[in-house]
C-alpha cells in the first residue's frame, strides 16, 4: 500500500501552530508583517501573490502588496525594496520572481535586508544555510523536510536523489539533506539535465525528490519498492477540462503508486507546504526583529 502524504493537512497543522506564535507576538504588541512586491503582468505570478496575501490574512499576518508596472523603470523596484527595508512594520519581503528582463534580479535579491529575506535567497542566508546555521530556510525545501518528518521518513543513512539543481529548489534541498542535522544525514545525489541514465540513480534511492519541471518524467519503473517520493513539480498539461489544462507533477502518479512506499500528490503535496513555510519564515522574522520569543512548529 502506498501512503499518500497529505500536504494540505500538514500545512494546516503548521498554520495552526503558527497562529499560537502570532498570538504570543500580539500579546507583546507586535504583528508580523509581510510585504509582497509584484512587478509582472503574468497571471500565474498575480495568482501566487494573491494566494500569499490570502494566507497572511488567514493566520493574522499583516500583508501588503506593492504592485509596480511591468514596464516601470528598474529603479522603482530597487527603491521599493529600500523603503520596505526601512519600514519597521514590515518583517518579511518577498519580490515575486521572475521580474521583467530590464530588472537585475540578482541586485534585487541582494538588496533585501537579510533579516527580512523570508525567501532565504540572499547570499548571506544561502551561506548560513550551507554552513548549517540557517536563518531562513528556503520555503519549498523546508516544506519538503516537514513532509518527510510528518510521514516519519528516516533520512539518516538513506540514499536520497534530488532531480533538479535550481537555486530555489534542487540545490538547497540537496544541501539540507546532507546537513549533519535532523532530517539530513542522507547520502545525497543531485541529478540534472546532463545526468546520464537518470533511472539508474532514482532506482537506488530510498527518497526521491523530483524538481525538474518535466511532466511525469519519473514513472514507477524508475523507483525502488517502498521508496518515498516527493514531487515538487507543477506542470500545466493540456486536458479536456474547463480551463483546458490540468496540473501534473514530475512523477507519473499512477504508475508510481504501488511501487512507492509513500508519495505526495500534485496538487495537494508540496505546494501548500511552500506557502505555509513562507508564513513560518515571516513569523520567525518578526520574532527575531522584535526580540519576542515564539515557539515555531
Ligand atoms: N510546489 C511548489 O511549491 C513549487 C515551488 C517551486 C517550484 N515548483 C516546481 O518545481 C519544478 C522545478 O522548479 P525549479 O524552479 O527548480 O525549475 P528550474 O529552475 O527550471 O530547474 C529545473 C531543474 O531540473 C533539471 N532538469 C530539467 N530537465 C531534466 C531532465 N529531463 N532530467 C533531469 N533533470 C532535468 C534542470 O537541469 P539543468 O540545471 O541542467 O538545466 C534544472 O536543474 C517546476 O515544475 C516548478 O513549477 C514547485
Amino acid at each position: 500500500m502506498t501512503e499518500i502524504i497529505d500536504g494540505d493537512a500538514v500545512a494546516a497543522e503548521i498554520r495552526d501552530e503558527l497562529r499560537e506564535g502570532i498570538e504570543a507576538l500580539a500579546d507583546a504588541g507586535e504583528r508580523p508583517g509581510l510585504a509582497t512586491v509584484l512587478m509582472s503582468d503574468d497571471p500565474a505570478s498575480e495568482t501566487y501573490v494573491s494566494m500569499k496575501q490570502r494566507d497572511c490574512e488567514e493566520v493574522g499576518i499583516e500583508g501588503v502588496n506593492v504592485e509596480l508596472d511591468a514596464d516601470a523603470p528598474a529603479e522603482e523596484l530597487y527603491d521599493t525594496v529600500e523603503e520596505l527595508n526601512d519600514d519597521p512594520e514590515v518583517h518579511g519581503i518577498l519580490v515575486q520572481m521572475p521580474v521583467p528582463d530590464h530588472v537585475d534580479d540578482r541586485r534585487v535579491l541582494r538588496s533585501i535586508d537579510p533579516e527580512k529575506d523570508v525567501d532565504g535567497f540572499h547570499p548571506e542566508n544561502v551561506g548560513r544555510m550551507v554552513a548549517g546555521d540557517a536563518r531562513f530556510k528556503p520555503c519549498t525545501p523546508h516544506g519538503v523536510q516537514k513532509l518527510l518528518e510528518a510521514a516519519d521518513v528516516e533520512t539518516e543513512g538513506a540514499e536520497a536523489v534530488v532531480v533538479g539543481r535550481s537555486d530555489i529548489v534542487g540545490k538547497p534541498m540537496a544541501n539540507l539533506l546532507v546537513q549533519k542535522a535532523p532530517l539530513g544525514n542522507a547520502t545525497t545525489t543531485v541529478c540534472h539535465s546532463r545526468t546520464e541514465d537518470l533511472a539508474a540513480h532514482t532506482r537506488r534511492a530510498d527518497v526521491v525528490i523530483a524538481a525538474a519541471g518535466v511532466p511525469e518524467m519519473i514513472d514507477g519503473s524508475m523507483l525502488t519498492e517502498g521508496a518515498t517520493v516527493i514531487d515538487v513539480g507543477v506542470n500545466r498539461v493540456e486536458a479536456d477540462t474547463e480551463k483546458g489544462y490540468e496540473l501534473v507533477g514530475d512523477v507519473d502518479f499512477e504508475s508510481a503508486t504501488g511501487t512507492a512506499g509513500a508519495i505526495t500528490p500534485v496538487p495537494g503535496g508540496v505546494g501548500p507546504m511552500t506557502r505555509a513555510m513562507l508564513l513560518y519564515n515571516t513569523v520567525k522574522a518578526a520574532s527575531r526583529q522584535s526580540g519576542v520569543a515564539v515557539d515555531l512548529p
